[in-house]
């Protein structure tokens, strides 16, 4: 399968890569173009249909978009062309080619004043630039492509790039008290859980005969359309970093550490001021995606030990 990759760089795109890679060591049969920034800059429209068009892909997957949320605040324009713009043309040139188009969208879609898990059809009110653009690229993605997925998903982490999970081991040595916000709750969801998924799913498309060919209508919205993709259980960010620290010292890495748990202290968001407003409630609901593909997500918990065993210490920069 030719498949073309953009965000090589980013924290979910590099996962791609290892597990693609991982793939191909059996079946041989995948043919993967990984594009980065320096490859295919996503601010030029021409760039992105050049590039589709030279490698004609049966399969595009969009790893990359404008993720500095509270950047996003100042640089609206920016964040509007690689996260609304650039989704759109790429999924008009997967339709020209009859091919399957994957997105990943956010959380941040939604204010967070639902009380329970959110679901697919749920109103979308962003409260930020960063989520009123990527809910543009939903629509412009919906819209262009017949043969789409979009994940929306939360919290993402992994051993590679930068995120919260990172962010707090680098903190945990060099500090002896940290404080951490108590008042926002979602899933954490590592990049292995994310790809793995993802392929699986385009695996399960191939098998029933729908990967090729024109979406059938009859049973098209079971299978393509948009799907939240996240762990299960719930946490906020004071109980994730808790977790964290807890499992880091277990793992052996507290020798490093100049912190320890209790002093993970807990704050409200209105504590920790930032430029973007973050939803309150970004949990999502898995059940359509359970229903659709028959996929089980596995709790966050599981999902941070199993990334931190991949992490040395020394590693994280
Ligand atoms: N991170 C989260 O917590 C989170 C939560 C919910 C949803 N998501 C969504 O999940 C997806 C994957 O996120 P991630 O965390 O893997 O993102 P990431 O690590 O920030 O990676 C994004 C990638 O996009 C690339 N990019 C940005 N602007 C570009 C441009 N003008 N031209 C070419 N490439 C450009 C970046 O390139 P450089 O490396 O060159 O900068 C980077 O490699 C995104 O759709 C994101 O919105 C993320």
């Amino acid at each position: 399968m030719n498949i073309l990759l953009f965000g090589k760089d980013g924290q979910l795109g590099q996962e791609f890569i290892h597990e693609f890679g991982l793939k191909d060591q059996t079946t041989h049969l995948l043919n993967i173009t990984p594009v980065g920034r320096l490859e295919c800059d996503l601010a030029d429209a021409e760039q992105i249909r050049t590039i589709i068009q030279k490698i004609r892909p049966e399969l595009i997957i969009n790893a990359a978009a404008y993720t500095a949320v509270d950047q996003a605040e100042t640089q609206s324009e920016l964040a509007h062309l690689i996260n609304a713009i650039a989704p759109a043309i790429m999924a008009e040139e997967a339709q020209r080619l009859g091919s399957v188009f994957v997105h990943y969208s956010t959380d941040y879609v939604f204010d967070g004043l639902k009380k329970g898990p959110y679901l697919e059809t749920d109103l979308c009110r962003p409260q930020s630039v960063y989520g009123a653009t990527k809910l543009l690229g939903e629509e412009g993605v919906s819209k262009n492509c017949s043969k789409h997925l979009i994940f929306r998903t939360s919290w993402v982490f992994s051993a590679h790039g930068s995120n919260f999970l990172k962010t707090i081991l680098k903190l945990a040595r060099i500090k002896s008290e940290i404080k951490v916000i108590n008042d926002q709750c979602g899933a954490p969801s590592s990049t292995s859980f994310i790809a793995q998924t993802t392929i699986k799913i385009i695996e399960i498309l191939q098998s029933q005969n729908l990967f090729y060919g024109d979406a059938p209508k009859d049973r098209s919205s079971d299978y393509w359309g948009i799907f939240n993709l996240v762990a299960s259980g719930s946490t906020s960010w004071h109980g994730y970093a808790s977790y964290l620290i807890e499992k880091a010292i277990e793992q052996g890495m507290g020798t490093e550490f100049a912190l320890n748990p209790q002093n993970i202290l807990s704050i409200p968001s209105e504590q920790y001021p930032q430029a973007a407003k973050r939803p309150l409630n970004s949990v999502l609901s898995m059940n359509k995606l359970a229903q659709s593909y028959g996929v089980v997500s596995p709790n966050w918990e599981s999902l941070v030990d199993a990334e931190l065993s991949k992490i040395k210490l020394n590693n994280i920069n």
